[in-house]
């Protein structure tokens, strides 16, 4: 990876790969049971026991968290590496995805078929005649709104922290470069961190955001998502598209990042109030890396399917033979 060497078991590694060279990295991500140092079985992932890149064990994300953010000092620095880790890292495809750029054309694919549904199924908007509005968050050098979201929406907003890599978006998607800017054009710009960040009220279609949220502490992970809600039109949703770890979390010490597991996630969405309404394993990356999913959030409940009873069962009168 640009900007770092190998010199252990995961420094110089990308944020996909992660999986393998550490022992105790197998025994968490592998199929193996995982041994927690308590008898007892958790209830809950963030019970569940962890593991930092160095290979430390904590019992559970309340641990974790503890040491890594204990005090304002060490979240501010959390997110100071967290930002500085990718500020060194290339603006090209290849420097976003950790040196797995070939990793691209499935990512977008798999993206797309999920968009698609999505599409068609909350987002039909007939002649309404409303502008399709997406925010892509931690948006990099905007490889999804360049090779996805501006084919679908008419307007796409990039919020990224690292300058370099937004400027880069700016330039790759300024006007009349990728299409035609009557109908689908980039519009804003924002150098923030999703920590910073409220969006404007029920601006977006849908909020995309992939790939970034594991630079959240679970709190600011929560408080982001409750913010970013009013950015919502109504039946908009949110995009979640991430590495799962296998169980528990796994954190890097050097891109100061979580890679939380299923359950955990599902924890942190119900604390947001937010309700899966479809999900979706990515498919066709290689062996090595995590498992990817991705997940469309919203904010209403699912409505509950009433099944029609069977005539027979029917609660109206009979007669009495
Ligand atoms: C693995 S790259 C993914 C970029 C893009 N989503 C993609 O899939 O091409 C992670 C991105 O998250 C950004 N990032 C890091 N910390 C962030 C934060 N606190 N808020 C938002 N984005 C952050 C990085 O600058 C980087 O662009």
């Amino acid at each position: 990876m640009v900007g770092s060497t190998l010199q252990g078991p995961f420094l110089g590694q990308s944020f996909l790969l992660k999986e393998h060279n550490s022992p105790l990295f197998l025994s968490l991500q592998t199929r193996k049971p995982v041994r927690f140092p308590s008898q007892q079985i958790p209830r809950v992932s963030m019970e569940t026991g962890g593991l930092d890149s160095n290979g430390r064990e904590f019992k559970n994300a309340d641990e974790m968290w503890r040491e890594q953010i204990g005090d304002t000092s060490k979240k501010t620095e959390w997110y100071r590496q967290g930002v500085g880790y990718w500020e060194g890292v290339e603006a090209s495809v290849d420097g976003v995805l950790g040196g797995f750029g070939n990793v691209n054309e499935a990512d977008i694919r798999d993206s797309e078929a999920f968009l698609k549904i999505l599409l068609s199924e909350r987002l039909a908007r007939g002649n309404s005649g409303q502008p399709l509005v997406a925010l892509d968050c931690g948006s990099g050098i905007g490889r999804i709104t360049k090779n996805l979201l501006i084919r679908y929406f008419n307007e796409v907003d990039l919020l990224e922290p690292v300058s370099h890599f937004l400027e880069t978006a700016r330039e790759t998607l300024a006007p009349g470069i990728q299409t035609d800017p009557d109908i689908h054009k980039a519009v804003n710009f924002y150098c923030v961190p999703l920590q910073d960040f409220t969006p404007d009220t029920g601006r977006y279609d849908v909020i995309w955001i992939q790939w970034c949220i594991g630079h959240l502490t679970d709190d600011d992970f929560v408080s982001f998502f409750n913010r970013a809600k009013v950015g919502l039109k109504p039946g908009g949703l949110f995009v979640l598209k991430e590495n799962i770890a296998r169980s528990g979390f796994v954190v890097d010490n050097e891109d100061r990042s979580i890679t939380r597991s299923d359950l955990y996630f599902k924890e942190l969405f119900s604390r947001c109030g937010l309700h899966v309404y479809k999900t979706k394993d990515q498919k066709g990356f290689p062996g090595e890396l995590f498992a990817v999913k991705m997940y469309a959030l919203t904010t209403d409940a699912p409505k509950k399917v009433h099944r029609k009873r069977s005539k027979g069962h029917a609660n109206r009168p009979g007669i009495i033979r």
